[in-house]
């Protein structure tokens, strides 16, 4: 039998304080900006699973080989008894991982802010793997997360390139912490997204479908049902673009004309001039020397490197120094 367990730190609605804030802040600001984790409502998850099937996302398809490929070296390199997974959503692409651990493996914890992806990933694990505890934790995990006491040697995966989705500030003060919930010899999997040609990072995030666009427009809709915000999706387009300097993609929302936008619950009206943007997502590109030199920054040692035959997408193994 598997066992299920679901501990949530986040009120079970989105429109508490930090949603409030994050708006209040982002909106107010020039240029406006709104942090990534409130486009993943039940919608949102839904949405993004969709754009991990579409041809142009590349990403997901390709660290699912690398992860099919390696899972039994990782599995042998960390003989990990507990697997915590940051930004889990639905744990897909783990599966290889969980099936190279076990038997040796006695507990999963997938972390994320989205209730409903956890939930459903549970489901399909617990068919799956037989034996195996889940516990799940609907949190932020860029606030001081608190794990459930489980064996050692622990394993921690971030994967989807969901690092590439923090600011550089925000990335070291976020590897510190993911250093912190560990022990010397424990060992970090990230899925790092890797620098190419810009026709191919951009059709990544801006599909024939317009899957992505939905996806990116999500978070108007999360803004009308939680505060009361009135706006509509065909106010704005939807924009990405490769930032050369940075080496990001920037995911922005364009107005097409002027207008206001009244958010009775916060008490504000937000003026956008025709074209405005918000700045809704940034998703960084890397390269090896880059994050070897950000995880030794946070005190992890990266031991191993994998990657796909063209080079697109980077999957690395460290331990806690
Ligand atoms: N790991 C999956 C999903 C990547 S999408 C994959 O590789 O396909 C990013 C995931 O991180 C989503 O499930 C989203 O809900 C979650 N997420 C985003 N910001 C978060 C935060 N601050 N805290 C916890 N989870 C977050
Ligand atoms: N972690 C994913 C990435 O950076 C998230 C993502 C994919 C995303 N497509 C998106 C976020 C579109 C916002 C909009 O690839």
């Amino acid at each position: 039998m598997t066992r299920f367990q679901l501990t949530r730190t986040l009120p079970a609605g989105t429109a508490d304080a930090d949603l409030r804030a994050d708006v209040l802040a982002g909106l107010t600001r020039t240029p406006k900006e709104l942090p990534p984790k409130w486009f993943y409502d039940a919608r949102g998850s839904e949405l993004f699973e969709e754009i991990t099937r579409l041809p142009e996302y590349y990403p997901t398809r390709t660290e699912r080989a690398i992860l099919r490929e390696r899972a039994g070296e990782i599995a042998e390199a960390t003989r990990a008894r507990t697997l915590v997974e940051l930004g889990s959503g639905s744990s897909e692409k783990t599966r290889h991982l969980l099936h190279a651990l076990r038997p040796g493996l006695e507990d999963y914890v997938p972390v994320d802010v989205s209730e409903s992806a956890l939930t459903g990933a549970a489901e399909a694990l617990t068919a799956e793997l037989p034996g195996l505890r889940v516990h799940a934790l609907v949190a932020d995990f860029t606030r001081g997360l608190l794990l459930p006491e489980t064996a050692g040697p622990r394993l921690v995966a971030f994967l989807g390139g969901t690092l590439g989705n923090l600011l550089p500030a925000q990335r070291a003060e976020f590897l510190r912490s993911v250093r912190a919930l560990m022990e010397p010899g424990d060992a970090l999997l990230l899925g790092t997204d890797l620098v190419k040609d810009e026709a191919t990072l951009v059709a990544a995030y801006d599909d024939a479908a317009g899957v992505t666009a939905a996806f990116n427009k999500n978070v108007l809709a999360v803004l009308a049902r939680e505060l009361g915000a009135d706006v509509h999706p065909d106010d704005f387009d939807h924009v990405a673009r490769w930032d050369r300097e940075h080496e990001w993609i920037e995911m922005r929302l364009r107005a097409r004309h002027a207008l206001t936008v009244k958010i009775p619950e916060l008490g504000i009206a937000v003026p956008f001039a025709a074209g405005e943007d918000v700045r809704t997502e940034v998703s960084a590109k890397f390269r090896q020397e880059g994050v070897r030199t950000e995880l030794a920054a946070a005190g992890l040692a990266l031991s191993r490197w994998w990657t796909d035959e063209q080079g697109w997408f980077g999957l690395s193994l460290s331990t806690a120094v």
